[in-house]
């Protein structure tokens, strides 16, 4: 193959790729911001290499067949905009390694933050026994949940069959099988009678013009993750419709809405939304409490 060298090391690489990364125009929101960000992640998913690799793992020359391999994947960067999660078949989420691909959007919520801090101050840790995630795709959020609250029963819900795979093969890889049940639904319809002390959720929030002007990195992303009516709104609307009926008493609803904020703020003029601050960026996530979404109805 052309341009593969015997002396290449895995830093020189990932300088050669971000240039060419660069020279491309790509598009960087799935879990990077920038072309080396990017071409740092190819490298080392190819070379196995862990964060804390010491320096020297970086000087070392690189094969020609993991050259070559590592060419083939920049290639299908390049050529189909794909994102580098699906490439490598694996992203981390609130610390954790979770599997993806094309079934599910590559997590990237700001909410890992929130769930690190188990929801504090918002509600009690201790108190906290059931939780619901809507929309759980590859099932990240409600794995890191349960991680956070080890005495809690999480049920993970999406409408996508092919979804609902990808968190159930996560579910098991991190053992939480007897925690984290994967429930097939459109949003709450299939849960009945339940009551959680936390619902959260990163549903679908893309307007109908926005999601034609998306860079065609995420149109590699499932459309029924993104898209939510003319205004984006369609599922929130749901959300917080139905939430309070499945809310104990003192429970709390955390939405992320993204840059749907505005239209948010514009349609539920009455709901006293709190907008959680996020020390590692991003924004866009609301909570209320039970008691705040019943008085306003
Ligand atoms: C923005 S993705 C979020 C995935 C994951 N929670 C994350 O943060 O990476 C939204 C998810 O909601 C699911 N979804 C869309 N409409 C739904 C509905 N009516 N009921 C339940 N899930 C839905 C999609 O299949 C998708 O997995």
């Amino acid at each position: 193959m052309p341009g593969l060298s015997q002396k290449l090391t895995a830093a020189a690489l990932v300088d050669k790729l971000a240039g060419r990364f660069r020279r491309a125009g790509l598009y960087y929101g799935h879990g990077t911001d920038n072309p080396r960000d990017d071409a740092a992640a190819l490298v080392m998913h190819v070379l196995a290499l862990q964060p804390d690799a010491p320096p020297s793992a970086w000087r070392r020359p690189v094969s020609k067949v993991a050259q070559a391999r590592l060419a083939k994947l920049a290639e299908r960067r390049i050529r189909e905009r794909m994102p580098v999660p699906y490439l490598t078949q694996r992203c981390w989420f609130a610390g954790l390694p979770m599997h993806v691909d094309e079934r599910v959007l590559v997590p990237r919520s700001p909410l890992a933050e929130t769930i690190e801090q188990r929801f504090q101050p918002w509600i009690a840790p201790g108190r906290v026994r059931r939780i619901c995630d809507i929309g759980t795709g590859s099932g990240c959020i409600a794995i890191a949940c349960a991680r956070a609250f080890p005495r809690a029963r999480v049920d993970a819900v999406d409408i996508s069959p092919e979804a609902l795979q990808v968190a159930l093969l996560n579910i098991a890889t991190h053992r939480l099988g007897r925690r984290v049940r994967a429930v097939l639904s459109n949003h709450f319809s299939g849960l009945r009678g339940d009551t959680y002390d936390i619902i959260v959720s990163n549903p679908p929030y893309v307007g109908k013009t926005e999601m034609k002007g998306l860079p065609a990195e995420y149109r590699h992303e499932p459309a029924l993750a993104l898209a939510a009516g003319r205004d984006g709104l369609d599922s929130v609307r749901v959300l917080l419709g139905q939430a309070p009926r499945h809310l104990r008493a003192g429970g709390i609803l955390v939405v992320e809405v993204g840059n749907t904020e505005h239209a948010v703020r514009r349609h539920f003029r009455r709901l006293p939304f709190t907008w959680l601050d996020f020390t590692r960026g991003g924004g866009g996530v609301f909570m209320l409490t039970r008691e705040q979404l019943v008085q306003v109805r």
